[in-house]
């Protein structure tokens, strides 16, 4: 049985921000998110998330009914967090995982080895660690020859001899909770920090082993803006590796940014300067970019999208899209459809092969199938106080810089008239006509003086 308890109370001074640290975002989603990702697939029995330096913002940001909280009112140091605890896990006899809440990189299976050794040798603690060409800043970890922990030094505390063991703490650890719940009381502040450490409180519990991560990259604590830049690129290049190796072609990869939560079907082909975020699925054969930005939008097979914006939208089979097209607001584009150069879709369902290939905005409106949008046309669905419908039958075309004054109501196989401007509801099968006759007046030059 393990219970997982999450530092996150620190305000992270060397981020320079308001935003604690934790809540900063990385890919996606926040720091502290993946902390909580990376121990889901352990199905803890309790995780606990351990707040303090604007605990409101951070609890709202966590919103989720199976995460506890506990509160840490003043930052006395990563001993003094644990403490908080020691009320909440009265009479536990079980295990707790601590995970520091600036270390998002960390995979579950290095987790599942911590934990699996921990219960081999029945550990009384068991600590990951690293060894790392520049150990700056991180706390030392002194072991025997048998991986038995002797003393962790932080950096701070530790002498010019003591700086040259390059093995570091990665504040990751598993304890005996029994053990630690004896030691945590007695934790003494005597260090440059003047903090309560919980690193001090891992040489008191008994016996302790290092486990050293297999990849160092998984261990790098986010305690400034250039570590988050850092934490990005690792993170896309796991990201695009999986892909490529899934099949996905990236042209470009290093122009290219795709958050952990998309998902590509073999065959997807992504050009330069393309990103992809959020609830984002691309069936198989589709074509990004170049210079496409898709987020939260589903794109059906063989669609292709060519300096393009698509926002929570859907796209059916064999569609393109682009250049320069816009896509928002839960758009539905139906399958063989062309959505071409400066064309805005909001909140609109278009059926199978209905084209729209220039310099439209369709707002509020259901379109059927094989319509045909002429260039400029416009659905005017705003009245400066609400927004209102506007309804296409199958098989109609509006003629170039039509504007369709909602709500309103065309039928099926209607053909508007270039230029008219329609404000009543059209029947089915029939011409409108809804402008200015030309007038021509011969002449006029001269008779008008
Ligand atoms: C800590 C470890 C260090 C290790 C490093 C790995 C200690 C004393 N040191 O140092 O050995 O190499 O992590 O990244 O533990 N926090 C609280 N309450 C507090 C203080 C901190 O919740 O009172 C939280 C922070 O929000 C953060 C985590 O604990 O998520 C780590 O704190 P931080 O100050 O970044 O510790 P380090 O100096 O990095
Ligand atoms: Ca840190």
């Amino acid at each position: 049985m393990v219970v997982v308890a999450i530092l996150a109370a620190g305000r992270g001074t060397r981020m320079k921000s308001d935003l604690p640290k934790v809540l900063h975002s990385l890919g996606g989603r926040s720091i502290v998110e993946r902390v909580i990702a990376s121990v889901e697939p352990l199905s803890p029995s309790r995780r606990i998330v351990i707040v303090g330096y604007q605990a409101e913002e951070v609890k709202t940001a966590l919103q989720s009914s199976s995460l506890e909280f506990v509160e840490q009112t003043v930052q006395l140091g990563t001993g003094h967090a644990i403490q908080q605890l020691l009320p909440h896990l009265e009479g536990y006899g079980g295990d707790l995982l601590v995970l520091n809440g600036d270390v998002p990189l960390l995979r579950t299976q290095t987790l599942e080895k911590l934990l699996q050794t921990h219960q081999t040798y029945q550990n009384a603690a068991t600590i990951l660690t690293s060894h790392l060409p520049n150990p700056k800043g991180y706390g030392r970890v002194f072991c025997n020859g048998d991986n038995i922990v002797q003393q962790i030094i932080e950096d701070k505390d530790c002498s010019p001899a003591q700086k040259q063991n390059h093995r570091i703490n990665a504040g990751i650890y598993c304890f005996r909770w029994e053990n630690l719940a004896q030691v945590l009381p007695h934790l003494q502040a005597n260090n440059a920090q003047k903090e309560y450490y919980l690193t001090d409180a891992v040489t008191q519990v008994g016996r302790v082993m290092a486990v050293d991560v297999e990849d160092e990259q998984e261990i790098l604590g986010i305690n400034d803006r250039l570590q988050l830049a850092t934490a990005y690129e690792i993170l896309q290049a796991r990201v695009k590796e999986k892909w490529m190796m899934a099949g996905v072609t990236l042209i470009d990869p290093q122009s290219i940014t795709i958050d952990d939560t998309v998902e590509l079907q073999p065959d997807v082909i992504i050009e330069p300067q393309t990103h992809l975020r959020g609830n984002t699925f691309i069936h198989s054969g589709s074509r990004i970019g170049p210079g496409s930005l898709i987020e939260n939008s589903h794109l059906g097979a063989n669609v292709t999208a060519l300096y393009s914006v698509v926002s929570d939208s859907t796209i059916q089979t064999g569609t393109r899209i682009g250049p320069y097209a816009h896509l928002r607001g839960h758009a539905q584009v139906g399958a063989n459809c062309r959505i071409g150069n400066f064309v805005e879709l909001k909140n609109t369902q278009l059926g199978d092969r209905t084209n729209a290939a220039h310099l439209s905005y369709l707002g509020d409106a259901t379109v059927g199938t094989q319509v045909n949008i002429g260039a400029g046309t416009i659905t005017a669905n705003y009245d400066g106080v609400k927004k209102h419908p506007t309804k296409i039958g199958d098989r109609t075309s509006t003629g170039a810089n039509t504007v369709l004054v909602a709500p309103v109501t065309l039928g099926d196989d209607v053909y508007v008239a270039a230029g008219s401007t329609i404000t009543d509801d059209v029947p089915n099968d029939c011409l409108v006509i809804a402008r200015e006759r030309q007038v021509i007046k011969s002449g006029w030059r001269k008779n008008r003086e």
